[in-house]
């Protein structure tokens, strides 16, 4: 009897620490990436670098960097199961990345819509570092051969732009990285602004209604649901293209619930908007709380999140120098 033994799929996600996350990072990314940590092998990353396409506050930057990590220890990952690191403190990513931006074309560049969106964002700063972007989240990706990537419903277009890359090296060469795909859960994979719900909910939005932080106290997200825009129907019906902002709502209700949307539907018939908002907020605030209070806890530890850290970056820098070393050879780098 021939016994094989299976490699657990890798996941690799990241997430930039350009602030508090907001409700929609959460949603869309971080919560399933604890869940996914049983069954697969995991490395998760704050993304240090990518956060210098816009400009930053050095030392803003650096705290939002280790808080960032707190957070996502306070959301569940866990460092005997996973790695967790940040970006920058493996090198390797930044030497994939050139080899990977000599492989990436300027056409396909050019139609990511992010690269277009931030640049027209910030149209005094449309920097190189924007617009080679996705091939550095490429680097992120194909360095640790990861199988797949869970992101939110934004990010799939790199996702796929690091799989053609990744297929064009490989059939330039010969067979090198493993073609990544994109996980993305079928609720909540793009939670929308609670100020103009067609628009995704953004921590860069200039609307401070707009979001919820994962630090926000229950006062807080109870008001600014309160605030969300709806429709003037006054009736709770998921319908995204005409009550975009009640679906929202609708959604974020579902996802800590676990109810389905005709039970929303159901649970709220007959009733206001008022009644409803409040039991999205108290929702939220119920799931966020024990959340935030370990995230208080672990930041204030700052030894021991610099040392998950440490570890994460030796670990993931051990997978990622080999892959570094196995592509100069392949493209030709003089190895001494
Ligand atoms: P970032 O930091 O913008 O967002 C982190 C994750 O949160 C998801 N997300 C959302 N999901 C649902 N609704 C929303 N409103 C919402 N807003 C954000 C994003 O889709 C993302 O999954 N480029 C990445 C970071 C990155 C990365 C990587 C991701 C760098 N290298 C390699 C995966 C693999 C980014 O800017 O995510």
């Amino acid at each position: 009897m021939s016994e094989t033994v299976e490699r657990k799929k890798r996941i690799l996600s990241g997430i930039q620490p350009t602030g508090t996350f907001t409700l929609g990072n959460y949603i869309g990314a971080v919560r399933n990436w604890s869940k996914l940590q049983e069954d697969f092998e995991c490395l998760y990353m704050v993304a240090d670098l990518h956060a210098l396409t816009v400009r930053q506050v050095p030392a803003e930057l650096r705290r939002h960097t280790r808080e960032a990590a707190a957070m996502l220890l306070a959301a569940g990952i866990d460092p005997k199961q996973s790695l967790l690191f940040v970006q920058s403190h493996v090198p390797a990513h930044t030497q994939l990345n050139w080899i990977l931006c000599c492989n990436s074309q300027f056409g396909e560049l050019s139609r990511m819509t992010q690269f277009k969106d931030k640049s027209a964002k910030h149209p005094d700063n449309v920097n190189g570092g924007l617009f080679t972007y996705p091939a550095l989240m490429a680097a992120d990706i194909l360095i640790y051969n990861a199988d797949l990537v869970p992101v939110g419903k934004d990010q799939t277009q790199h996702v796929e732009l690091a799989r053609n890359v990744a297929q064009r090296f490989n059939s330039a060469y010969s067979p090198t990285f493993t073609l990544p795909e994109g996980y993305i859960t079928k609720e909540g994979a793009k939670i929308m602004s609670l100020a103009e719900p067609t628009k995704k909910m953004s921590k860069s939005d200039t609307n401070l209604n707009a979001f919820i932080l994962m630090t926000d106290d229950a006062d807080t997200i109870l008001r600014k649901f309160r605030r969300a825009v709806t429709d003037s129907e006054g009736v709770v019906r998921y319908d995204p293209a005409e009550k975009p902002g009640v679906s929202n709502l609708m959604m974020i209700y579902n996802v800590f619930t676990g109810k389905a949307l005709a039970e929303i539907e159901a649970e709220f018939s007959g009733k206001g908007y008022g009644e409803f908002k409040d039991a999205v907020g108290e929702v939220v605030a119920n799931a966020l709380a024990p959340i935030q209070g370990e995230y208080a806890r672990i930041l204030a530890d700052k030894d021991y999140v610099d040392g998950v850290l440490k570890d994460g970056a030796a670990g993931a820098s051990r997978l990622a120098n080999r892959m570094v070393e196995k592509v100069y050879k392949k493209v030709g780098l003089l190895q001494l």
